[in-house]
């Protein structure tokens, strides 16, 4: 038959078994702070979105005099006395154009404006973005929608109609002259105000947990998991097995005889520590055959 595992083994077993389920809880609270981080990020970026879109809006148009091939749309033309031209983009369209120069650079999220009923075919919503704005039609008070899709994270806000869009997106009779030239007077317009005309989307690379793991094994996380580790073994090396062992060798000299073994330990009126515990019932049992020896020597 196997031998029984000594208590030292199982108090090692134990320390890492508790390891393992603090840092599978660990993880499970970095998962939620990836979320928290990734949200913060995209919500930030639909910020800045909403600021530029009510920066245009405010102040009507941007007008441009020059126009880029890249960049050579434009809703409106001015011409100055001087014989410049002046090209005006409205809100869409300007942010349109900041999302492709934002797409292009190095910076890690992209943006665009897009719906399910589109003005124009470059912002055609891919599956994500169609589902995320069937989930704000559906329920008004989605404030948004994310999602993980393989290494990047997908983030949606709703772009609600209000009174100042329906002059484009409300009756065609009483669009600019410029949209419907432009657009035609059938896309994307008859909207109430409250409906969902389309919504805000944000793509932003995930964090992997190849990323996330040197952030986790560094040398104070891994110094404090081996000073723990040390302080468990000298606790249960010093205080519990090393009094059971001292026990062990007393009651053996106890019981071959030599009654005057000196038991050293606090008495339980002043101890809660189960050895001494264990060390007093010794010590009583010590002190009964010592009464019992001399009993037998007096009948002698
Ligand atoms: C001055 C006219 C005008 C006003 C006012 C206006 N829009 Fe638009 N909107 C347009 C045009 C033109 C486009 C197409 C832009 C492009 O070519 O990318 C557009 C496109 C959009 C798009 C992108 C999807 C698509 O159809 O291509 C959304 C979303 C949108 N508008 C929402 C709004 C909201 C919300 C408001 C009010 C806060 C608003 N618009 C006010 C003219 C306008």
């Amino acid at each position: 038959m196997a031998k029984k595992t000594s208590l030292r083994t199982k108090a090692i077993v134990v320390f890492f078994i508790t390891l393992f389920l603090i840092l599978g809880s660990l993880f499970a609270s970095l998962g939620k702070l990836r979320d928290q981080v990734l949200q913060n990020e995209a919500q930030a970026v639909a910020d800045q979105v909403v600021s530029f879109r009510s920066w245009v809006a405010g102040s009507g148009m941007v007008w441009v005099n020059k126009l880029t091939p890249q960049f050579d749309e434009y809703l409106a033309v001015h011409n100055a006395s001087n014989d410049t031209s002046f090209y005006g983009k409205n809100p869409a369209l300007a942010t349109r154009e900041l999302s492709t120069i934002a797409n292009k650079t190095a910076t890690r999220a992209e943006f665009t404006v897009t719906s399910d009923n589109v003005r124009q075919k470059a912002n055609a919503p891919d599956s994500f973005e169609k589902a995320a704005i069937a989930a704000f039609s559906a329920d008004k008070s989605t404030k948004y929608v994310t999602e993980y899709e393989g290494d990047f994270y997908r983030y949606a806000r709703p772009l609600i109609i209000k009174e100042g869009c329906l002059k484009c997106h409300g009756d065609p009779k009483d669009a600019p002259p410029a949209v419907i030239k432009k657009y035609g007077d059938q896309k994307a317009f008859h909207y109430k105000v409250g409906d969902v005309r389309g919504i805000i989307s944000v793509t932003l690379p995930s964090i992997g947990f190849m990323e996330a793991l040197p952030t986790l094994a560094n040398p104070i996380s891994l110094g404090g998991i081996v000073l723990a580790f040390l302080i468990n073994f000298f606790f249960t090396s010093k205080f519990i097995l090393a009094r059971l062992h001292k026990l062990t060798e007393d009651t053996k000299a106890i019981v071959s005889g030599k009654l005057d073994t000196p038991l050293v330990y606090t008495p339980p009126k002043e101890s809660n520590d189960e050895v001494d515990h264990v060390y007093h019932s010794v010590d009583l049992l010590k002190r009964s055959m010592e009464l019992v020896v001399r009993k037998i020597a007096r009948k002698k």
